[in-house]
């Protein structure tokens, strides 16, 4: 209890500018846990402020305001005994911490942290493909680009992100991929986990060992119940596909948002694929040339012939058309190469679950428009994302292990996503007062009763464990594994509290 009072403090004042302090900062557990570490591991492992490593890890964030934060040291672990040692040095210090894969996750302190150790993943990059069973396996580090390239070359893939920048901790969130509507989502493929425990511990999770930690690790956030450090999973088969992104002008958004609730609804080919973006830049219209606002597709299918399937948005008349044949390595780099690096910027993401029987997603998409246009000037770029989940998704997903930690009830539904990236350099009071315009504006429609909210795709005041049906299941396996709230009192990222 006293110690999540603290912890509110604690991150009172940690979210505050650095200029804004008016009390120094305890920088003595930080560096007393780097120093044991720089002792107590190779030398190579361990990385202070001046090296160009430690300097590399510090700006690799899609939110950029993550890169303001300093560590203490930067510790790149080589294996599970690394990762090992690293938790009991910070812990026997009482320093702060974080947990960082490709540091692609928006949220302050999810996997950075102020005056305090940084793990970075990055160096455990080890991947393993067995033709005869079909299993692979990859560590967390690097990001899924690397992981689809190391499969391509056996004619395989696996479940994972839809733009090939983003690192592992999607998996541990769920994971929405193209793939999933055949095969559910990244967790379901998992067959086997290697989890170093809160306490140290180095321990296997999977059906049939410790089947609880299987469970939580499969959907419920990562970075709650200790650290992943290898991922063993079902690989899937990957050939030629035909994808591409279609763009139209906003003043059709009534007649796609149909052909994507048409799709989300009536398709039944799995292989089919879709994410609906809407999307709005910084400048004003330029009277009928409008230029600040367009509508993206991504329709992606898994082979060569997507036959009529995607009839219904090509049907619209459009200003661009690629779709074609594609690998999967192309596949995840539209719209163009680089797509997840060129959005860095003062990223956050909010979410929302409508089910596709009333008009809510279209409210939702109102709000959304109407915020944007009555705010011009306060973002770079906003986007408004629908992600399907069809029924083939939920009852792939419901097929393997049990379901995972969402027990996902059965689709069609649709995942919102929220992007606002905000100009850089805003006062803090300014950018405040947007985040929460832009916060209220998404809680002014009310999500669906019994649906999950996305972890990956959530804002950290949403607390979206709290709407899995799963909630309480979740909290006692977290209190099992962490029994002295070490993680849920030291490093951000979801928690129970
Ligand atoms: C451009 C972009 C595209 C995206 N596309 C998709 C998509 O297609 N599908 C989808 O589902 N989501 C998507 N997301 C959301 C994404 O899944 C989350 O942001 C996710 O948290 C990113 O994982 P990461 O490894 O890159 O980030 P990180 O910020 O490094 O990690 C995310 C969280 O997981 C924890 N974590 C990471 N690795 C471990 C580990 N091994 N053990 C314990 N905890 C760990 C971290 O501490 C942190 O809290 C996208 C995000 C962005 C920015
Ligand atoms: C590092 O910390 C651990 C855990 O507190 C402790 O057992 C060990 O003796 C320390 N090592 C050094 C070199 O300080
Ligand atoms: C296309 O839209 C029509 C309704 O206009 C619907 O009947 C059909 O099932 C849709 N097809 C797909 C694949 O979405």
């Amino acid at each position: 209890m006293l110690a999540g009072v603290f912890k509110v403090a604690a991150l009172a004042l940690a979210a505050l500018p650095v200029d804004a302090f008016t009390v120094s900062r305890d920088t003595a557990p930080g560096n007393a846990a780097c120093a044991n570490l720089t002792a107590s591991l190779e030398s190579s492992t361990v990385k202070q402020p001046l090296s160009l490593a430690y300097a590399s890890s510090r700006h690799d964030y899609w939110n950029a305001i993550q890169s303001s934060y300093t560590p203490s040291c930067v510790v790149y672990p080589e294996s599970a005994k690394d990762v090992s040692t690293a938790l009991m040095a910070i812990k026997g210090a009482g320093s702060r911490f974080a947990i960082k894969a490709a540091g692609h996750n928006p949220n302050t302190f999810f996997s950075s942290v102020d005056e305090g150790v940084l793990i970075d993943l990055n160096e455990m990059t080890e991947k393993t493909y067995d033709a005869f069973t079909n299993l692979g396996s990859y560590q967390p580090g690097g990001t899924f680009g690397d992981i689809y390239n190391y499969f391509d070359q056996y004619g395989r893939t696996v479940v994972g992100a839809r733009l090939a920048g983003v690192g592992t901790g999607l998996a541990l969130g769920g994971g929405l991929s193209y793939l999933s509507p055949q095969y559910g989502l990244a967790c379901d493929s998992f067959r086997e986990l290697e989890v170093v425990l809160p306490n140290g511990e180095i321990v296997t999770a999977s059906p049939t060992e410790n089947e609880d930690l299987f469970f939580v690790n499969r959907g419920g956030g990562g970075n709650a119940y200790g650290v992943v450090t290898k991922y063993t999973i079902q690989t899937r088969p990957s050939g030629t596909f035909y994808a591409g992104n279609l763009i139209y002008v906003l003043d059709l958004k009534d007649k796609v948002l149909e052909a994507i609730r048409d799709f989300t609804r009536y398709n039944t080919d799995p292989k089919a694929s879709i994410i609906g973006t809407y999307e709005k830049i910084l400048t004003p219209s330029l009277g009928d040339l409008d230029l600040d606002q367009a509508i993206i597709m991504f329709l992606v299918y898994d082979g060569p012939d997507a036959g009529n399937v995607f009839d219904n948005f090509t049907s619209i008349p459009h200003l661009l058309n690629t779709l074609g044949k594609k690998s999967y390595p192309e596949v995840v780099n539209m719209p163009t190469p680089l797509s997840t690096e060129i959005s860095r910027g003062d990223n956050i993401f909010r979410v929302q679950v409508h089910g596709i029987d009333d008009d809510s997603y279209k409210t939702a998409f109102d709000a959304w428009d109407k915020w944007c246009e009555d705010n011009k000037g306060d973002y770079i770029l906003s986007s408004l994302d629908f992600q399907p989940v069809p029924k083939s998704l939920t009852d792939a997903s419901n097929s393997q292990n049990g379901g995972n930690a969402m027990q996902m009830p059965s689709g069609p539904w649709f995942w919102l996503n929220f992007l606002l990236s905000t100009p850089p350099l805003l006062p803090k009071a300014r950018y405040d007062s947007i985040q929460a315009s832009f916060r209220d504006m998404v809680n002014s429609v009310p999500n669906a009763e019994g649906l999950p909210l996305f972890i990956n795709d959530a804002a950290a005041d949403q607390d979206p464990l709290k709407t899995f049906s799963t909630y309480s299941r979740l909290q006692e396996i977290q209190a099992k594994y962490d029994p002295d709230d070490f993680f849920a009192d030291y490093t951000g990222g979801w928690s129970f509290g």
